[in-house]
């Protein structure tokens, strides 16, 4: 790829970007969130038509009108989200869209070369199985099949771990390292500095829509790639000070919480949570951990058990009584949940608090002004950049908008916080000043509970881990600096270890 430019609105989403892949090569594009690295392989896989810039397959200029023609010059991307059919079977989501087959598929024969595929790249598939019923890793496996089956020989896969328990990502590498040996051509794209050290023959590093270099696994190190990536020096360690927890601030008792569809999403929770420490919970996404910090914020009532804050029954189901009770909430989706877009950054300050005293005059009018004053300390206290006070927060960076929501979460020092995915989605610098924050909250007495599927982060931060699977805890680590990857991996994925006792859950407490 030479040259390649994408405009969004008027933003360069890729600015004359110069990309290429060899056979048997591992190529990683590596770059924050919004660097530019999707576009530029939805490119290569027909979907986006570039502004300006060529594509050339083994030496020969390609235009690709759409993705079948990207298929068919041996271009296969796995996608963040993969594109598979739920109702239908493993066998027929491969053959789908194989224009050579007949109208009445040749079931055996598909299945048969599904088989091959399995055997050699150690993708374990079952091809009668339907979709809907494979785990998250099966699908993606299932994808993989399918671009092989389809004869790509470039294999573009885009953030394929972010879904992935450790143990799932290890076995992924294992397929990845056998595809390249097998002559493919691999597009790795990841944020995590870690794996791409891991899997990567070459590595090219993509900011704000620009190629800022390529270079070899042997001169890569964390610290420069981090610099490449942000441009800056960055600070990977964060002082986890000395754990000196002091009274319970929140107690849960065995909650069992519906989700969306009134499916059993949290099946029997309990555990305690005191002053001046960290609780991670660490699971896959999709376990139950958002339907967890609805019920412990009161944005869902669990239908059975009960949520103590500082001692008294919040079990309401009603945000207002845990907000009277100082428990603060960061939820994972800043810009629905977390903040009203449309709202400027003084309303969305107010949100937490404008019916109270401090901000209403003769209890009835929203005191702006008082509003103001305080959300201008704020802003400055949290180091949020922003044109004016009354600019919607909408158009803030992400960095800056999740400062905004920690400003107004952390500003009453909250017995308790509830933390879900709050470094998402943000540059290196922001995710480091969120962590420091945090930290900090927790030395000033908060109990702190942090819900992620980000591994590194939670063993950074956590005094304690618990580690949830299918709506349950299937463990508790006390010492997070000595347990290891693998162990927490198997409990994300259901196992349970004798090492790591659930003890949070007293019989008694049971009825
Ligand atoms: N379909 C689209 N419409 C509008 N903007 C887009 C679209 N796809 C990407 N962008 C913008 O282009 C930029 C690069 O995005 P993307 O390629 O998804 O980054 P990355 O994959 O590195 O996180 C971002 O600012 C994003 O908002
Ligand atoms: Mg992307």
């Amino acid at each position: 790829m030479k040259g390649i430019t994408k405009s969004f609105y008027g933003i360069r989403a890729n600015d004359e970007v110069n990309f290429e892949v060899r056979p048997g090569e591992i190529h990683t594009l590596l770059g924050e969130n919004g660097a530019g690295k999707s576009t530029l392989m939805n490119i290569l896989c027909g979907l986006y038509t570039p502004e300006r810039g060529t594509i050339k397959i083994n030496g020969e200029k390609c235009f690709f009108k759409s993705p079948k023609d990207a298929i068919n010059a041996g271009i296969g991307m796995l996608h963040q989200h993969f594109m598979l059919v739920p109702v239908m079977t493993v066998w027929e989501n491969v053959a789908l869209g194989d224009k050579e087959l007949p109208q009445v598929l040749p079931k055996n024969k598909v299945i048969e070369q599904i088989k091959e595929l399995s055997d050699v790249y150690g993708l374990s598939v079952n091809p009668l199985a339907p979709v809907w019923q494979l785990s998250v890793g099966e699908q993606q496996r299932v994808a993989i099949v399918k671009l092989l089956y389809r004869r790509a020989k470039v294999l573009i896969l885009d953030e394929p771990t972010a879904v992935l328990t450790p143990q799932e990502a290890r076995h992924l590498f294992r397929v990845i390292k056998k595809m390249a040996e097998e002559g493919h051509g691999i597009v790795f794209i990841s944020h995590k500095l870690d794996e791409v050290l891991e899997i990567s023959d070459r590595i090219t590093v993509l900011r704000k829509g620009r190629n800022v270099g390529t270079v070899a696994k042997e001169e890569a190190s964390k610290e420069k790639l981090a610099e490449m990536m942000i441009g800056k020096r960055v600070a990977f360690a964060i002082d986890k000070p000395i754990q000196n927890p002091g009274k319970e601030v929140l107690n849960v008792k065995n909650i069992k919480v519906l989700g969306d569809r009134g499916r059993l999403k949290v099946n029997g929770i309990s555990f305690s949570l005191r002053q001046r420490e960290i609780l991670g919970i660490a699971g896959v996404s999709g376990n139950g951990q958002e339907e967890l910090a609805e019920a412990l914020t009161g944005l869902r009532k669990p239908i059975s058990g009960k949520v103590f804050v500082d001692g008294d029954d919040v079990t309401t189901g009603n945000p207002r009584d845990f907000m009277k009770r100082r428990v603060s909430y960061i939820p994972a989706d800043r810009k629905g949940t977390g903040l009203i877009a449309n709202m400027n950054l003084r309303e969305n300050i107010a949100l937490r608090k404008y019916w109270k005293s401090e901000y209403t005059r003769f209890g009835f009018f929203i005191n702006w002004e008082r509003i103001a004053g305080h959300t201008g300390k704020l802003v400055e206290r949290f180091s949020v950049a922003n044109p004016s006070l009354s600019y919607p927060v909408r158009l803030l960076s992400g960095g800056n908008m999740q400062k905004l929501m920690l400003a107004r979460e952390l500003s009453d020092n909250p017995r308790v916080i509830v933390a879900v995915q709050p470094t998402w989605g943000l540059d290196i610098g922001a995710t480091h000043y969120v962590r420091e924050v945090l930290v900090s909250q927790k030395e000033k007495g908060s109990g702190i509970l942090l819900i992620t599927d980000d591994l590194e982060e939670i063993l950074a931060l956590s005094d304690r881990i618990a580690v949830i699977h299918g709506g349950e805890i299937v463990g508790i680590v006390d010492n997070p600096d000595k347990v290891t990857e693998e162990e927490l991996g198997l409990m994300m994925a259901g196992t349970k270890l004798e090492k790591y006792p659930v003890y949070d859950l007293k019989e008694d407490e049971l009825e």
